[in-house]
């Protein structure tokens, strides 16, 4: 049903350049996005008010604003100055009435990347959008340079921003490429076992593959020969020597995922193997001496688990020299969005849906979900998203997670409060058109003409709404019926 309309982009066209105009012209946002649209590569948003820009600025991350100076909310200096207090590398581009030079002149000295005044030439428009997009280009290359050279990057696979993430990044650049045991904590699906393999991969040790054991997948015999190894004949069914997967590991590095499960028993040999640096498999008479960066993660509250008397103390002590600790959503909301626009790039590749984006609203509804399952959950709703949005916005009722689907049919009623009035108004007359539009067609098999009729709308009409709401006719239709 989902069929991609255009062949994928290359990766280049998944991150387009974003441009935001600000203007409470409709006709002006019309002609704007019309003229811009046929002539540059950037994706465009539009909106009638400077404070929804500012929304916008947080959730859509525009590289490009194109503003005029008297909006409703937030004025177009106002909004400038709070953009380049934030973000210094967005350019900002102000439209003026006639006669209004002094107040051109005042936002150059804010900042403005250029100023027009109305009436002005689309084609001198159009030529100075081309270089203030080449401009930003060259501004993120050069910022990005720069926190090669402080060290600063996020280890490879993470996506985040917030002040939490980069203390996280910073230790794992700290600590990486030593020998000192770790102890990785957090909540289920926060990236712990992501951060292992940050470790890992920024270690002289990255040249042999890390090593990763669940340990509360077996059962505790098992888990030992796993672990340890042992010698042929040294218990019926040994029918060969085992080489356990800390010799495995040997120059490497092993995981202990889920620590916080080992039986008591293996945890009192585990503690021999990081004081002794050895190991002893079963049936052996002489230990091996092994070098293995050990690094152990869990999301149960370890000295809760000491109190009950079922984690030793000693061996916290000694896996817990130096703790990682990932944050959960809920504690870098900032995050989200970035997080989210990611997973999309990720699975429109993946799923060749090239032209799929969130709806502002769509970014802050993320923004406010618990998250429970963290990183892990926001890539299940957003993969799944991206498989059925049936148009080419994703928006709130296309992110509900699978175990809350029964209030999707309760949709469309989200929490538009958190939005301005027009703009929550804007969603809701969206999110009912596309569900009765996709409605209607699924009951007419993909007719326009019958599900026209039926909805009491002329055809071109209802053609118009089918346009406007991103739904494809034949997308209804069964492969075997002629077109309408
Ligand atoms: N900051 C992040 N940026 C990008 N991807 C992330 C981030 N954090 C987690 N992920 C992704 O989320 C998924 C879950 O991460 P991971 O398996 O490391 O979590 P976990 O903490 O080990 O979870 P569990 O406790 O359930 O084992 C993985 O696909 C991982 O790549
Ligand atoms: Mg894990």
């Amino acid at each position: 049903m989902n069929a991609p309309k255009t062949p994928p982009h290359s990766p280049k066209d998944t991150t387009l350049p974003r441009l935001l105009i600000v203007d409470d012209d409709h006709d002006m946002l019309v002609m704007l996005r019309t003229v811009i649209s046929k002539k540059c590569r950037c994706e465009i948003e539009v909106t009638d008010s400077g404070d929804k820009a500012w929304d916008l600025v947080d959730l859509w991350r525009p590289d490009i604003i194109l503003t005029d100076i008297k909006i409703p909310g937030l004025d177009g200096l106002s909004l400038l100055h709070h953009v380049k207090q934030k973000d210094p590398t967005v350019s900002v581009i102000v439209m003026t009435g006639y006669g209004t030079i002094e107040i051109a002149v005042r936002a150059l000295r804010e900042g403005a990347y250029d100023f027009f005044e109305k009436p002005f030439d689309n084609d001198h428009l159009l030529h100075t959008l081309q270089r203030s997009l080449e401009r930003t280009e060259l501004l993120r290359e050069n910022r990005s340079l720069q926190q090669k050279l402080a060290g600063q990057e996020s280890p490879a696979g993470f996506i985040g921003k917030s002040q939490k993430l980069n203390y996280v990044f910073d230790l794992i650049n700290k600590v990486a490429d030593t020998d000192v045991t770790l102890l990785i904590c957090g909540e289920s699906g926060t990236g712990k076992e992501l951060a292992a393999q940050a470790l890992h991969q920024l270690s002289s040790r990255r040249t042999k593959p890390m090593v990763a054991v669940n340990c509360a997948a077996l059962p505790e015999h098992i888990l030992e020969s796993e672990l340890f190894g042992y010698a042929k004949g040294s218990f019926t069914g040994a029918t060969k020597d085992k080489k356990g997967l800390f010799l495995e590991a040997n120059g490497s590095t092993i995981l202990l995922d889920e620590i916080g499960d080992m039986p008591i028993a293996l945890q009192t040999k585990l503690l021999r193997v990081l004081q002794e640096k050895e190991i002893m498999p079963l049936g052996h008479t002489k230990p091996i001496q092994i070098d293995v960066r050990v690094l152990a993660s869990t999301n149960l509250d370890l000295e809760t688990k000491i109190q009950q008397g079922l984690f030793r103390e000693d061996l916290f002590y000694r896996l817990n020299v130096v703790t990682i600790t990932m944050p959960s959503l809920k504690e870098i909301p900032e995050d989200i969005p970035l997080l989210a626009q990611h997973l999309l790039h990720t699975f429109q590749k993946e799923y060749s849906r090239p032209d799929l984006k969130f709806t502002p609203a769509a970014l802050q509804h993320l923004v406010t979900q618990p998250w429970k399952g963290n990183v892990r959950e926001l890539q299940n709703v957003v993969k799944r998203a991206v498989l059925l949005a049936p148009g080419d916005n994703i928006s709130e009722c296309d992110l509900i997670p699978p175990a809350q689907s029964d209030t999707a049919e309760k949709c469309p009623c989200p929490d538009l409060s958190s939005l301005p009035y027009n703009q929550a108004k804007e969603e809701a007359v969206t999110l009912f058109s596309r569900k009765y539009l996709t409605k209607a067609m699924e009951k007419a098999a993909g007719n326009v003409t019958v599900a026209a009729r039926q909805s009491g709308l002329g055809r071109q009409s209802f053609q118009r709404l089918l346009k406007r709401y991103d739904l494809e006719a034949s997308a209804f239709r069964d492969a075997s019926e002629s077109s309408v």
